[in-house]
């Protein structure tokens, strides 16, 4: 579904699909706000070309929060606990320079992206949760400078028992930065090609060889911003992430609102913030998040709809979407080279729902990278460390559900024929002997698909809120008819 920031996406520039061959120092392969902000200060210094299977930033980078912060949640503690207090310092560092850098980006081209400076607050409504927030706080303190401070009474109308407030933090209109990072680009001479798939990459020569579409680009670097990487191996990702899907609504409430923007503590996680529309400001709420392919949350938007009109009964839901995110196993996102042997190749993903910060910490990382400059951050994000590697869970579950494809898809057909699937749902059914998965349109249509995954053959699960096709394993997801609409995968069913 189409976010409330895409909704002006024809009054923005198209960019022409790749139709030639073309050699570049770096090619960076994704067009979101990672993908744009990594060109952004590549383009400055040296010839850089984005190429993206859609329009750009239409993955994540479309329907993300859009808050500018350095509070991700409560993590500090987590961070100090795992890591150390020196790794947490600079873990926070890291995005208080993110966030100047956006403004500074913002200010330097003149941006008009509904900037707004706001404070930040993560709170929780149960006193039994009051102590860990206080502790929370008491940790930042440790490693800042007055960044944090405890506070009673927020501004949301529910009654909290706590929250930390960051200052200084900001939000955004997401599709509109990214459209004033598109245009600095173009200015300094980059290239952008939208719906241009990569579908192959290879080494030749020290050089890479990127194929999209019916062309090739040769380059000396190659960036894989793709949120979820494309390519297994090496690297292995998919071993030491899943993707992780949040609803998101935007509500006219009919009220004056808050300032400020807020997660909560609790599960499910819930975060709020207000955004501009033209004179009116209208309030964008996210959470009930699932890991994509199970049946943990189906009903994310209802319920969401219910969380606001407890808040403001007048309430009218006036956009409905939802956003993948990749989430690391240690929480901390991987930004940088993306493997010991593949020497000139980067990568920026599991940035764990903090993503438009991320993006400029993983720009900055990647393009001193490439122009040979020290970045102090780069052992922090470091995509290379080994530690979160054995990521039992992921392959245990990876595992069963291939064997359960291979072997149970094969042997322990479901009964169920097609007249079982209802109008407007989707379900794996047997045809034939062979599973197949079946899509029921509003208006009677039947859709057949192979029911799985082309990424690393996981069966598929439908998701009858979204009306997509969803992996248990890595999270890809495909539209109804089958075509791959988020990676790991990259083809269609
Ligand atoms: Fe990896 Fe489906 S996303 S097998």
């Amino acid at each position: 579904m189409e976010s409330f920031w895409e909704k002006d996406r024809k009054n923005y520039q198209k960019f022409e699909p790749i139709k030639n061959n073309i050699n570049t120092s770096i090619c960076i392969i994704g067009g979101g706000l990672t993908g744009l902000s990594t060109a952004y200060y590549l383009s400055k210094e040296t010839d850089v070309v984005i190429v993206e299977k859609d329009r750009i930033c239409s993955g994540t980078s479309s329907k993300t929060t859009g808050k500018v912060t350095s509070q991700h949640g409560i993590f500090y503690n987590y961070l100090v606990e795992s890591k150390g207090k020196e790794f947490a310092k600079k873990y926070l560092e890291a995005n208080e320079r993110a966030i100047a850098n956006i403004e500074k980006i913002i200010k330097e081209n003149q941006i008009e992206c509904d900037y707004e400076k706001e404070d930040s607050y993560v709170f929780t409504c149960q006193e039994t949760m009051v102590d860990q927030i206080k502790s929370e706080q008491a940790c930042i303190e440790k490693i800042s400078d007055g960044k944090s401070e405890f506070v009673k009474q927020i501004d949301l109308p529910i009654e909290t028992k706590g929250a930390i407030k960051f200052k200084n933090q900001a939000q955004i209109n997401p599709l509109k930065y990214a459209y004033g990072l598109a245009d600095a680009i173009i200015k300094k001479n980059g290239k952008i090609f939208e719906n241009s798939r990569v579908t192959d990459i290879k080494k030749k020569n020290n050089k890479y060889v990127v194929f999209a579409n019916d062309s090739k680009i040769v380059a000396d670097y190659v960036v894989i911003a793709t949120r979820y990487p494309i390519i297994n191996i090496p690297g292995y990702y998919f071993l030491k992430m899943y993707q992780s899907t949040s609803y998101a609504i935007l509500a006219d409430v009919k009220k004056d609102l808050f300032d400020g923007c807020y997660i909560n503590l609790e599960t499910p996680n819930l975060s709020f913030r207000t955004v501009k529309d033209g004179d009116k400001k209208l309030l964008l709420a996210v959470g009930f998040d699932y890991k994509t392919g199970t049946d943990e949350v189906r009903n994310g938007y209802q319920r969401l709809e219910t969380v606001v009109r407890k808040m403001y009964p007048d309430a009218e839901t006036l956009y409905k979407w939802s956003a993948e995110d990749c989430i690391s196993l240690d929480k901390i996102p991987y930004m940088g080279e993306m493997s010991l042997i593949r020497k000139n190749m980067y990568i920026a993903t599991g940035f764990n729902k903090w993503g438009v910060t991320s993006s400029n910490v993983a720009a900055n990382i990647i393009a001193d990278g490439i122009l040979g400059k020290e970045n102090e951050y780069k052992e922090i994000f470091k995509a290379t460390r080994l530690e979160p590697m054995k990521n039992r869970e992921e392959v245990v579950n990876m595992l069963n559900e291939v064997n359960k494809s291979l072997i149970a898809g094969r042997f322990k057909i479901p009964k169920n024929e097609l007249d079982d699937v209802k109008i407007g749902e989707g379900k794996i059914v047997k045809i034939d002997n062979h599973k197949i998965g079946v899509y029921k349109s509003e208006t009677g249509e039947i859709y057949k698909i192979n029911p799985y995954c082309t990424h690393l053959g996981c069966e598929l699960s439908f998701n009858n809120i979204d009306k997509v096709w969803e992996c248990p394993c890595h999270g890809s997801k495909f539209t109804y008819d089958g075509k791959s609409i988020e990676v790991p995968s990259n083809k269609n069913l």
